[in-house]
């Protein structure tokens, strides 16, 4: 036996520890049996409803509405009157103030949240305990502390507010991406027409009771819940003034193409195929996590996944073997047990795509690795995998999967790594993993990419802009670059 064999016998890996459950209690949050569309400050009661459900069990949660064009146009005409009616003249000092009740009551209520947003939407516990809230509260601070100060950000530009802005949200981080649209517009003096994904309604619902305590004024905003139809008629709407968006790369052609010529102003946040690169003098281990961390994190549903590793040659086989060892420690199960690492898949939909994609891979020829973990009979499931032998033109290397798959690649030189990172329809987020500060600034000058993470991965920062290039969209949201799309100017 080799002295490294020998080793290895001495720490195998802890496939077979297990730890008691640590379940958070879902009594902390309740929930109605039924929610209409909160418009004008009052709850209007829905024509149509459907049924929304936990992914992790399949258990029925509760009835909300399915807005129809009529349901839009109120909310619209809500929005509208509340810009007109006090809102958008009301100086920023006193917008600010509802800013920082809201970001205070978000602090306050952050367990009923957490709690909420991993039962609606199947992300563990610990995720929307310790990101998804903690960074909604902030982008609220954030936004209030400029709400007072456009005309120090634009100097001589006269910032004005746009109007009534719709805004259509993804399902990956509901209360996040709502806290990203909701927080700029109303800073700048804007009011609100609100949409979340069909899937994940219940903390926008939530949040209304928040404006509620806030004391916001009746309409200033108006969430109305519903699928594609709902966000197509705020779309086409001919009294919204903006459009922001998250989502798939293809409605978001479509909501480009729609709007074309009318004059609207638009921001697209869509999808992306990160690059995370590892040269051969990084921190081994630390980059081991920050893989784990940039493409395991939420399932893998986020837009700025690492979901393509390329690592420098040398130190393939070595970093390998490594991240295969650190997935069989990832427990994944229960969204609202404390322990659990990777939650279940949003929807039966997407837990489709992401067969359907994985098959493709295998298909293809590359070689597939899955640590053993037995996933729970109901709900919807997906192992963390790994792909290695994958060329760059499979699908699993070309499509954005949104789920917890990982395809790695090689190269041999920067140039080389620079030129594969590059070769993407997308362009939101890349990683750097090296020990030399001149190789990071070389590297982010060449990638094509929003947001470039340097020994780190996932990290966001209300103040730190976010966007992409290409097909990910175009206009930052977060920083002082995210009040200019809710902001008109003298030119
Ligand atoms: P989607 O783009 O259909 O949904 C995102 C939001 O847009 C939802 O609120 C949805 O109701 C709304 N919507 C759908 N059709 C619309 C239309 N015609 N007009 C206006 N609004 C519309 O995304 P979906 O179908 O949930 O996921 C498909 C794929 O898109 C995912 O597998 C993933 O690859 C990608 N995606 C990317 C996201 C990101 O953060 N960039 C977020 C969600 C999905
Ligand atoms: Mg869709």
């Amino acid at each position: 036996m080799s002295e490294l064999d020998r080793k290895r016998d001495r720490t195998p890996a802890p496939q077979d520890w297990t730890y008691a459950p640590a379940p958070e209690s879902r009594d902390v949050v309740s929930i109605a049996e039924q929610y209409g569309h909160f418009v004008g400050g009052e709850w209007l009661e829905p024509a149509e409803t459907y049924e929304t459900i936990s992914p992790s069990s399949e258990e029925p949660l509760a009835r909300v509405g399915q807005g129809m064009q009529q349901d839009v146009d109120r909310a619209v005409g809500a929005a509208r009157g509340a810009f007109a009616d006090g809102w958008s003249s009301l100086p920023g000092s006193e917008r600010a103030k509802y800013l920082f009740r809201i970001a205070r009551l978000l602090q306050e209520r952050a367990r009923e949240f957490a709690v909420l947003e991993s039962l609606n939407g199947g992300k563990p516990i610990k995720e929307s305990r310790d990101v998804d809230l903690p960074l909604a509260a902030a982008h609220f601070f954030y936004y209030a502390g400029w709400a007072d100060k456009l005309e120090y950000a634009f100097p001589n530009r006269r910032p004005r507010a746009v109007g009534v802005a719709g805004q259509i949200i993804p399902w990956n981080f509901p209360l996040l991406m709502l806290s990203w649209k909701i927080a700029p517009a109303l800073a700048c003096g804007n009011t609100v027409v609100l949409k979340p994904a069909e899937t994940t309604p219940l903390t926008a619902l939530l949040f209304c009771d928040v404006l509620r305590q806030a004391e916001l004024p009746p309409g200033v905003v108006n969430i109305v819940t519903g699928d594609g139809r709902t966000g197509a008629a705020i779309v086409e709407h001919p009294d919204v003034d903006k459009i922001a968006f998250t989502g798939s790369t293809e409605v978001g052609k479509a909501i480009q193409r729609q709007l074309a010529g009318t004059g609207k102003k638009l921001t697209l946040e869509l999808g992306g195929k990160a690059a995370n690169i590892v040269f051969d003098d990084c921190a081994l281990d630390q980059a081991v996590e920050g893989i784990v961390n940039g493409i395991y994190f939420n399932q893998g549903h986020v837009c700025c996944a690492g979901s393509r590793l390329f690592v420098q040659e040398s130190i393939a086989e070595p970093l390998i073997e490594k991240l295969k060892r650190r997935l069989t420690t990832l427990r994944v199960g229960d969204p609202l047990d404390k322990n659990t690492d990777v939650g279940a898949i949003n929807s039966a939909m997407q837990l489709d795509k992401i067969k359907e994609l994985v098959a493709a891979g295998v298909e293809e020829g590359a070689e597939i690795y899955q640590p053993p973990c037995t996933l729970p009979e109901k709900g919807y499931w997906f192992a963390p995998t790994v792909f290695t032998n994958v060329a760059q033109s499979y699908r699993i290397a070309q499509e954005e999967i949104f789920g917890p798959v990982l395809s790695v690649l090689t190269f041999r030189t920067p140039e080389e790594a620079v030129e594969k990172a590059n070769n993407t329809p997308y362009g939101l987020s890349a990683g750097v993993w090296t020990e030399k500060g001149s190789r990071i600034l070389w590297m982010a000058q060449r990638l094509r990419a929003g947001v470039v993470w340097a020994n780190t991965f996932n990290r966001f920062d209300p103040s730190s802009p976010f966007g992409g290039y290409k097909e990910s969209g175009f206009g930052r949201e977060g920083g002082r670059h995210g009040l200019e799309p809710y902001l008109r100017f003298d030119e």
